[in-house]
């Protein structure tokens, strides 16, 4: 398999469980850490700009009801996406992929974008979270590595914008893993840690394929997936992980 740019371990969320999920401040946290690379998830508002926001709905990180599909930049960012996680992060906005973009360039995080788009939305959400990222990473290396469990999506990302990295998600594991990777073009196979084993790993990468584990926040079963051969580990405890 060709050379690889991307570090073993991503924290998830960009901070994983130490900090608010998907801002800045949990970035800035994994940096001082240590980290090299970090995971985030990336929906559009109902303007079409790209963020960074894991659910459908507001409730569960900014406290008000509502899809997040509906509001537009300008009333996504004037909600507080930190205080749910503590009271002095009640500053943190939800961030642009721009401003994530800007971020990871001045602290050299790579960065795996996975492409979460709103129900309905998978087409969209690929091509322009696909154009975003090729021109907010330009001459910076390594790419973002785009993932999603939407094929639709990743198809999308595909066509719009080829040489863009790609990951397969997998929650579980499906019989015909090979051939939906072949036919999206993608380079990893991102995949639940319960659902790997090590005859699977080694099927992967007979068919040049990257493994990446996710969620993984025990050390003892970091050590025995990097064993298996795992390329990547996604975490919530950067501060358990990182030494590895
Ligand atoms: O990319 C790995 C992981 O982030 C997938 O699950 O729900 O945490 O986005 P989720
Ligand atoms: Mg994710």
């Amino acid at each position: 398999m060709e050379a690889w740019p991307y570090p073993v371990v991503f924290v998830h969320r960009l901070g994983g469980a130490l900090a608010p999920e998907n801002t800045l401040a949990g970035l800035m946290l994994a940096h001082r850490l240590g980290a090299r690379a970090v995971e985030c998830d990336v929906k559009l508002s109902a303007d079409n700009v790209p963020l960074l926001f894991h659910d459908d709905d507001l409730e569960r990180i900014c406290g008000s009801s509502g899809p997040v599909a509906h509001l537009t930049l300008s009333e996504l960012r004037r909600l507080d996406a930190g205080s749910r996680h503590h009271p002095a992060f009640a500053t943190e906005p939800i961030p642009l992929l721009d401003e994530l973009a800007a971020a990871a360039r001045s602290t050299a995080l790579a960065v795996n974008l996975e492409i979460k788009p709103c129900a309905g939305r998978a087409a969209e959400s690929g091509a322009t979270v696909a154009q975003a990222a090729a021109a907010a990473w330009q001459g910076h290396l390594p790419a973002p590595l785009l993932s999603s469990f939407s094929e639709e999506a990743l198809a999308a990302a595909r066509d719009a914008v080829p040489h863009l990295p790609r990951a397969l998600l997998l929650e579980r594991w499906r019989d015909d893993w090979q051939a939906a990777a072949l036919a999206l073009g993608a380079v990893a196979l991102h995949v639940h840690r319960l659902q790997l084993t090590p005859s699977r790993v080694e099927a992967a990468h007979a068919a040049g394929l990257r493994v990446m584990a996710w969620t993984v926040n025990d050390v003892l079963e970091a050590r025995q997936l990097l064993a298996w051969g795992v390329d990547m580990l996604c975490t919530d405890r950067p501060d358990r992980l990182l030494c590895l």
